[in-house]
């Protein structure tokens, strides 16, 4: 039976939904059916399928009650809408369904495992969050929320952790066939920790013990976390708020942040070996990973940030997109992330050049768009190091994002300035690449409403949502001093896959 609050938002959905035109959608990346979206939820596989949840509000492009929205997909990119998954019905959840996790269970259903929020009133006239953890099974279309709800409450913290702050679960199936789920919460410094707990059936659960914390070190609460063994080493990825920034690695605000180190299952013991960012553009925040068939770790994220939502144009229908996923490596103790290679299924009209000689600013034949996927490969064309090198796309006469490589100071800066946008949020990010002698490359991947950089294959990346007019689709190339370019550009295109 469902809930008369999940029943309206189908119908909304259902009602509403089709009067988004295809056209005013990204082509390849995911928005919401109608509304507001936020982050990834229950990314996973289930019955041979890729399904992916989100937080969701279907009636309004701002952020409210929270209901999870729901896809699926066999390739990533192509997703079919599903009817709305969760929404908040139930006592213990009636201020929101917040992000979480699926799996597969044993007898084939599906388990949503998400946090149940309650707001009350405290003594002293505060609104007061209580966040728990709560079970939802299903077929893939429609679920149940468990009478044993919520499965995980302030009882099942350690002493010292936070019933205000206790969100996100990521579980997964460990090896033995048992389950093990990474949760959110705050030390009594007031800053974030992540919890690891573990079960036999999903339902009940015991505190193993915190895996890592903050120490007020990367932010305070640590939001959506995700834990994972890749090539050999253990990735803890989390989405801190309240950061503050350290040097061009993190930006304040609401960041994100990959941990890479190693891990005894036996003992609980994440050691760090390295922390990085794990984009350095201006919209990723909440990423989720799942494990495909064949054995690759695929990420994706919410491409917006908290800290520029206020930024968006007022006449549109959704709101928040997803990253492209990514397929993640760890490489020389860095996190490495790579489109995901179905999309190159989609590629279409490839037009190449070889060893073009750029100087002032100059377009070449046959390379525009906005659903693109292009990587430039860079050099200096002389003994003499060039000053910098710039690629301008989404560009008419008044608009332009830009992309530019600063040799000398060893620094990427992305441009959204003139992309659409009237609002005066962050439009601009520039992070460290590796010194080098000149050379880089860079895959962009151009989506209508978002640009992807790709660094010098997936050791850096930065994503940025944009509002540009479509008819703004011209790109060119700049360089201060000479440098030698070769481009690979093809133009995306989701009809059947080659
Ligand atoms: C992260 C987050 C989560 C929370 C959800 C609410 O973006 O704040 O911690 O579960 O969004 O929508």
């Amino acid at each position: 039976m469902l809930s008369e609050v999940l029943k309206r938002a189908r119908e909304f959905e259902a009602q509403y939904g089709p009067y988004i035109a295809d056209a005013q959608r990204p082509a390849f990346h995911l928005t919401p059916t109608i509304g507001w979206m936020n982050d990834p939820n229950g990314f996973s596989l289930y019955k041979g399928e890729y399904h992916l949840f989100y937080q969701y509000n279907p009636y309004s492009c701002e952020w409210d009650t929270m209901h999870w929205g729901h896809v699926k997909s066999t390739d990533f990119l192509r997703w079919e809408r599903l009817p709305a998954a969760l929404a908040p019905d139930e006592e213990y959840d009636r201020d929101g369904c917040f992000s979480g996790s699926a799996v597969e269970l044993p007898d084939g259903s599906q388990l949503l495992m998400y946090t149940a929020v309650r707001r009350a009133l405290s003594a002293e006239g505060k609104v007061e969050e209580t966040q728990t953890q709560a079970v939802a099974i299903g077929d893939g279309v429609d679920y149940v929320k468990l009478p044993e709800n919520p499965v995980l409450t302030e009882k099942d913290l350690p002493e010292g952790g936070n019933r205000h702050d206790f969100r996100d679960p990521k579980m997964w199936r460990a090896e033995d066939g048992t389950w093990r789920m990474v949760v959110g919460n705050r030390t009594p410094d007031g800053s974030g920790a992540i919890l690891l707990y573990s079960s036999c059936n999903g339902v009940d659960w015991t505190l193993v013990g915190p895996v890592d914390a903050s120490h007020n070190q990367y932010g305070l609460m640590w939001e959506c976390p995700d834990f994972f063994p890749l090539d050999g080493r253990q990735v803890l990825l989390v989405s801190p708020q309240d950061m503050s920034p350290i040097g061009l690695e993190f930006h304040a605000g609401n960041a994100n942040v990959c941990l890479i180190g190693s891990y005894d299952e036996a003992t609980n013991t994440f050691e760090r070996e390295s922390v990085q960012a794990i984009d350095y553009g201006i919209d990723f925040y909440a990423p989720q990973t799942l494990l495909t068939p064949d054995g690759r770790r695929v990420m994706i994220g919410w491409m917006q940030n908290w800290n520029t939502v206020g930024g968006k144009p007022r006449d549109i229908r959704w709101f928040g997109q997803m990253t492209l996923p990514r397929e993640l490596h760890v490489r020389n103790g860095r996190l490495i992330q790579e489109p995901v290679r179905e999309l190159e299924r989609y590629r279409r009209n490839k037009v190449t050049y070889q060893s073009v000689l750029v100087g002032p600013e100059m377009t070449l034949h046959g390379i525009q768009g906005r659903t693109v996927d292009m990587t430039v490969n860079v050099r200096p064309a002389t003994q003499e190091p060039y000053r910098c090198f710039q690629v301008n796309v989404a560009k008419d006469g008044e608009c332009v994002t830009s992309i530019r490589y600063k040799l000398d100071k060893n620094i990427l800066k992305i441009d959204r300035s003139r992309s659409g946008s009237n609002a005066d949020i962050v439009h601009t990010r520039s992070f460290l690449v590796p010194p080098s002698d000149g050379k880089i490359r860079l895959r962009i991947i151009l989506d209508r409403f978002s640009v992807e950089v790709f660094v010098n294959d997936g050791e850096q990346t930065a994503s940025m949502a944009i509002f540009t007019r479509q008819e703004a689709e011209a790109i060119s190339f700049e360089a201060v001093g000479s440098v030698l370019m070769d481009v690979e550009k093809y133009d995306i295109v989701l009809d059947q896959p080659e």
